[in-house]
């Protein structure tokens, strides 16, 4: 298993590209498969679990793989399982269970189980697709679904869930008749997924707000589509120039999407600004702990929970961070704690108390935004952190060690 190795105490300064969005490409590659004819997309991160999704599009039956940038996928004679050895490593597998009702009656997959930040279940994916005629059962670990055809239908989800608003938007795209989602998720990532259906012929109106509208079409056709750069890389970036002081200009990045973000930031003292260029990250002044909240978009994302957390630890004064999202999201405070963050633990609330030197030391990745918050803290503390563990971070930042070195980091990757 692969560490990263970080020698802190340096400020960042320079160009950081962002990448392509992880969770705008894994629904729109599965929704690929619904279509009649070849889909190309563009700016597809090289991430594992882009790779791990892209097997899966081969093992339920269509071509797909890099062609220098872009991602090709041409539709085959679909299969309807997705199995446990591959669900179990990405859980958002159980996103083809719509695309493989709609188009061939029938799924098979894997229950994706818990995984370190929750239990994460998908029974407001499955109610929904009942509502729509779908019939599952579970056996084995697996759902069993089927259907004769999806109908349109009206439903109101409990949580604004992005998955399940996702595997919704896709079934209801070649359901019989009209579907309204209500309680919707309005994340970028799910406009995104849209944006790519409508591309393809969908006929869907109103995402990004909490009530979406779709009319069923008979099929769907190819497309070319460029997918959008990453939010949560975005803002990562930005945490990495305000917990060093630093000051770097991201480029190919969001900005009216990270809103929360950038408000949070900016109340710390960061400061943020967006010109052709790019959006430039300037911390030159003394940061301050802020509270924060994590809420559906277009709330304070919980992707950037421990981020922010990280920077806090070296922030004047305390704040208090309130997980809504999932239960069990602050695996990171412990190894923080390690690092000599103060950080007391109650419940959904962490309060931290900052102004503290962090000092090196080896730590374990436990999640993906958790082994970025390791990261983070290494780039500011005194000493060498090594961070164990890190395929959790190649499933979503591609090439991190190497955008970090380019604007000054003192970081290595040692594969073991
Ligand atoms: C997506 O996960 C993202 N993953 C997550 O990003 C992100 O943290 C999350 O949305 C929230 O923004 C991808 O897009 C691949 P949810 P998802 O369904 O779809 C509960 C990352 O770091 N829930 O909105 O699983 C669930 O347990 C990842 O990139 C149910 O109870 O999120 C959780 O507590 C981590 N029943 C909450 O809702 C359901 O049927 C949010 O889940 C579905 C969800």
């Amino acid at each position: 298993m692969d560490k990263l190795v970080i020698e802190g105490g340096t400020r960042l300064e320079g160009e950081i590209r962002i990448s392509g969005s992880k969770n705008a490409s894994l629904p729109i590659l599965i929704a690929s498969l619904m279509s009649e004819g070849n889909v190309i997309l563009e700016n597809v991160p090289r991430l594992r679990d882009i790779k791990t999704t892209i097997e899966l599009l081969t093992l339920l039956g269509c071509e797909s793989g890099f062609s220098g940038e872009e991602v090709l996928v041409s539709k085959g004679s679909l299969l309807p399982e997705a199995p446990y050895e591959l669900v179990r490593t990405m859980r958002a597998s159980v996103l083809c269970l719509g695309p493989l009702l709609a188009k061939i009656g029938k799924a098979k997959v894997a229950l994706p189980g818990g995984c370190a930040i929750g239990s994460r279940p998908v029974d407001l994916h499955l109610r929904a697709l009942e509502q729509m005629g779908a019939v599952f059962k579970l056996e084995s670990g697996y759902i069993l679904g089927s259907c004769n055809g999806l109908k349109g239908a009206h439903i109101i989800f409990d949580f604004p869930t992005v998955g399940g608003t996702e595997n919704l938007l896709m079934a209801a795209s070649l359901a019989n008749g009209e579907s309204m989602l209500e309680n919707a998720a309005r994340e970028p990532e799910i406009v995104d997924l849209a944006e790519f259906l409508n591309s393809c012929g969908a006929r869907i109106s109103g995402h990004g707000t909490s009530v979406i509208r779709i009319s069923g079409v008979s099929s769907l056709e190819g497309c070319r589509y460029r997918v959008m750069s990453d939010r949560i890389e975005a803002g990562t970036y930005m945490a990495a120039g305000a917990i060093t002081r630093g000051d770097l200009v991201l480029t190919n990045c969001p900005f009216h999407e990270l809103e929360a973000v950038i408000s949070k930031f900016r109340e710390m003292g960061v400061k943020i600004s967006s010109d052709a260029g790019g959006v430039r990250v300037k911390a030159d002044q003394d940061l301050s702990c802020v509270d924060v909240v994590t809420l559906p978009y277009p709330g304070f994302p919980t992707d950037m929970q421990a981020q922010i957390m990280a920077v806090m630890c070296v922030a004047r004064g305390s704040g208090i961070i309130r997980e809504t999202i999932f239960e069990n999201r602050f695996m990171h405070a412990q190894e923080l704690i390690r690092m000599g963050a103060r950080i007391k633990l109650s419940g959904q609330n962490a309060v931290v108390r900052g102004g503290v030197l962090l000092t090196g030391a080896p730590v374990m990745a436990s999640d993906l935004r958790a082994s970025a918050s390791l990261v983070l803290a290494g780039l500011a503390a005194r000493g060498k952190t090594e961070v164990q563990r890190i395929y959790h971070l190649d499933r979503g930042y591609e090439n991190m060690e190497k955008k970090l070195s380019a604007a000054g980091a003192r970081i290595t990757r040692i594969s073991e």
